[in-house]
C-alpha cells in the first residue's frame, strides 16, 4: 500500500499528457508577458489592505520590515519553484511538481492545498476590492448599511454583500468563457502599478518623520482568553501572548506574505509558455522582485502619512490621503484599486479551475469535475458549486482570518516544493534543468526552514482550520482518490478524456 501511496508520475509522462493534442495549451508566453502576468496577479488585497490592518494591530511602521522578511522567504521559495517550473514545464504547479517527485499521496496533499489557496485567495481578493468600493461610495456620499459591509468592524451580524457579488459575477464570466485579452490584461496591470506609484510618489509629500516614532512599538500583550489568537509559536515555547516588538514584526510577515502570492502561479504557466526553460524563471524571479520593492515604498509612506494608530482596516491607502485631505487622490486610488483587485480576483478563480483540471485529468477527483460545458467549454460545474461556496465565505468571513488561513496552505506547499527540489536532484539528476536552485541543498533546506518559521507565527487558530481542511482532504483521497486514479489504472484500458478547458 505505502507504494501505491507514493507511486509517481513519470517526468517524461507529465510532459507528453501536455502534448497530447487535445490537451495541449498553445505556448505563446515570453518573460516579460510572464512578468506582467506575475505582476498582475501579486499586487492585490495583500498591499491595498492587509498593509493597514498589521500596521495597526501588529507591526506599526515596521511593517515595511515584515514586508521584507516575506519577501526573503518567497525568493528562497521562488528559486526552488523556478528549478521545478523549468524541469517540469506543466500546468498544475506544485501540484504536477510534487507528483512527479514525491509521489501521488503528496501531491494530492499539495493539490488539496492550492485548492485551499486559490478559492479562499478569491474570497480575500473580493473582500478587499469591496472595502474600495466602499470608500470610493462614501466619497459620493453613498453609505452601505453596516450588515452588508462585511464582518470586519461589524456588530453583530455582517454580511459582505458586495464582495459575495463580485464572486459570483466573475463566476459567471468564467463559466461563459471570455477571457481577458492579454491587452486588456496589461493595462489593467499599467493602472494598477501607476496606482501605486501615485500612492510612493504623491504620498512621499505629506509624510511625517513624527509618525515614524517608534518605528517598532513595544510590545504589547494581548488581551487573556485571545490565546487561540495568538501565533503558535507564542504558545508553544509558553510566552506571554503579545503584539508589536520585534515578535510582531514577524506576525506581520506571516500575513502580509499574502501579498507575494501569485509569483507560484506563473510556475502555472509554465505549460503555454514559449522558452519555460529561461523565461518562467526569470518570470518569476523579476516579478517578485519588482513587487517587493513596490511594496516595501508603499508601506513605508503610508505609515508615514498617518499614525498607524488611525490607519483604516477596509481602504488604508485611499483613506490616508482622506486623512491629509485630499480625498480627490483618495478617490483615483480607490478607482485604480477597484480595478486591479477584479483581475486578481479573476486571475485566481481561474488558477483554481486549473488545478481542479489537473487533478481530474489525472483521475484524483471525479470526472464530474472535468465535463466541460458543451457549447462554453468550459468546467462549469466546479467553477459553479465553488463559485457560490466562496461568495458565501466572502460574505461571512473577516478579511484577516481567510487571509492566514489561505497563507497556511500556500506556505506548506513551498515547503513541499522546496523538499521536491532536493529529491528530484537524486531521483531523476539526468533531467536537464535550465534553472539550477543554487547550493543545493542549502537553499531548499534554508526555504524550508524560513517557510516553516512563517508558518509558526500564524495564529493557533489557523493551523488548527488548516489541520480540520487537510483531514477532510486525506478523507478523500482514501475513499476516492486513491483507487480511481489514473496511475493506478494505467495498465488497464484508457477511458475516454475530458477535453481541457477553454479559458
Ligand atoms: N498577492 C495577491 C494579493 O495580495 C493575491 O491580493
Amino acid at each position: 500500500m505505502s507504494s501505491s501511496l507514493f507511486r509517481t508520475k513519470n517526468v517524461e509522462q507529465s510532459i507528453r499528457d501536455t502534448e497530447e493534442p487535445e490537451h495541449a495549451l498553445r505556448k505563446s508566453l515570453s518573460a516579460l508577458d510572464l512578468t506582467v502576468f506575475g505582476v498582475g496577479v501579486i499586487i492585490g488585497t495583500g498591499i491595498f489592505v492587509l498593509t493597514g490592518q498589521v500596521a495597526k494591530n501588529n507591526a506599526g511602521p515596521a511593517v515595511a520590515l515584515a514586508f521584507v522578511a516575506a519577501g526573503v522567504v518567497c525568493a528562497l521559495a521562488a528559486l526552488c519553484y523556478a528549478e521545478f517550473a523549468s524541469t517540469v514545464p506543466v500546468a498544475g504547479s506544485a501540484y504536477t511538481f510534487s507528483y512527479a517527485s514525491l509521489g501521488e499521496l503528496p501531491a494530492w496533499i499539495i493539490g488539496w492545498d492550492l485548492v485551499l489557496e486559490f478559492a479562499l485567495g478569491t474570497a480575500v481578493v473580493a473582500v478587499g476590492w469591496s472595502g474600495y468600493i466602499r470608500s470610493l461610495l462614501d466619497n459620493v456620499g453613498w453609505h452601505l448599511p453596516e450588515y452588508l459591509s462585511g464582518r470586519d468592524g461589524a456588530h453583530g451580524f455582517g454580511f459582505d454583500i458586495l464582495a459575495a457579488l463580485l464572486v459570483l459575477v466573475l463566476t459567471a464570466i468564467l463559466v461563459l468563457g471570455m477571457k481577458l485579452s492579454a491587452r486588456i490584461t496589461s493595462l489593467v496591470v499599467a493602472i494598477k502599478v501607476a496606482v501605486v506609484l501615485i500612492v510612493i510618489i504623491a504620498g512621499a509629500f505629506f509624510v511625517s518623520a513624527r509618525n515614524y516614532h517608534p518605528f517598532i512599538p513595544p510590545a504589547q500583550p494581548v488581551p487573556a482568553g485571545g490565546s487561540l489568537k495568538a501565533p503558535l509559536v507564542q504558545l508553544m515555547f509558553g510566552w506571554a501572548p503579545a503584539n508589536f516588538g520585534v515578535m510582531g514584526i514577524f506576525t506581520a510577515a506571516s500575513v502580509v506574505f499574502f501579498a507575494f502570492i501569485g509569483f507560484d502561479i506563473v510556475a502555472t504557466a509554465a505549460e503555454e509558455t514559449r522558452n519555460p526553460q529561461r523565461d518562467v524563471p526569470r518570470g518569476i524571479l523579476g516579478s517578485l522582485l519588482i513587487c517587493t520593492v513596490l511594496y516595501v515604498a508603499v508601506s513605508v509612506v503610508v505609515t508615514g502619512m498617518q499614525n498607524y494608530t488611525q490607519l483604516s482596516v477596509a481602504a488604508p491607502l485611499a483613506d490616508a490621503f482622506k486623512s491629509v485631505g485630499h480625498p480627490w487622490y483618495a478617490g483615483v486610488i480607490s478607482f485604480g484599486a477597484a480595478i486591479g483587485l477584479t483581475t486578481v480576483c479573476l486571475i485566481l478563480l481561474l488558477g483554481q479551475t486549473r488545478v481542479f483540471f489537473a487533478m481530474s485529468r489525472d483521475g484524483l477527483l471525479p470526472r464530474f469535475f472535468s465535463r466541460v460545458h458543451p457549447r462554453f467549454r468550459t468546467p462549469h460545474r466546479p467553477t459553479i458549486l465553488l463559485g457560490v461556496v466562496i461568495a458565501i465565505v466572502a460574505g461571512f468571513t473577516s478579511l484577516s482570518e481567510l487571509a492566514e488561513l489561505v497563507n497556511i496552505g500556500t506556505l506548506f506547499a513551498f515547503v513541499v516544493v522546496a523538499i521536491s527540489v532536493i529529491i528530484l536532484r537524486r531521483t531523476r539528476p539526468d533531467l536537464p534543468r535550465a534553472f539550477r536552485t543554487p547550493w543545493v541543498p542549502f537553499v531548499p533546506v534554508l526555504s524550508v526552514c524560513a517557510t516553516f518559521w512563517l508558518m509558526l507565527n500564524l495564529p493557533a487558530e489557523t493551523w488548527l482550520r488548516f489541520a480540520i481542511w487537510m483531514v477532510i482532504g486525506f478523507a478523500v483521497y482514501f475513499l476516492y482518490g486513491r483507487s480511481h486514479s489514473r496511475l493506478a489504472h494505467s495498465e488497464r484500458p484508457a477511458e475516454p478524456e475530458p477535453a481541457p478547458p477553454t479559458s
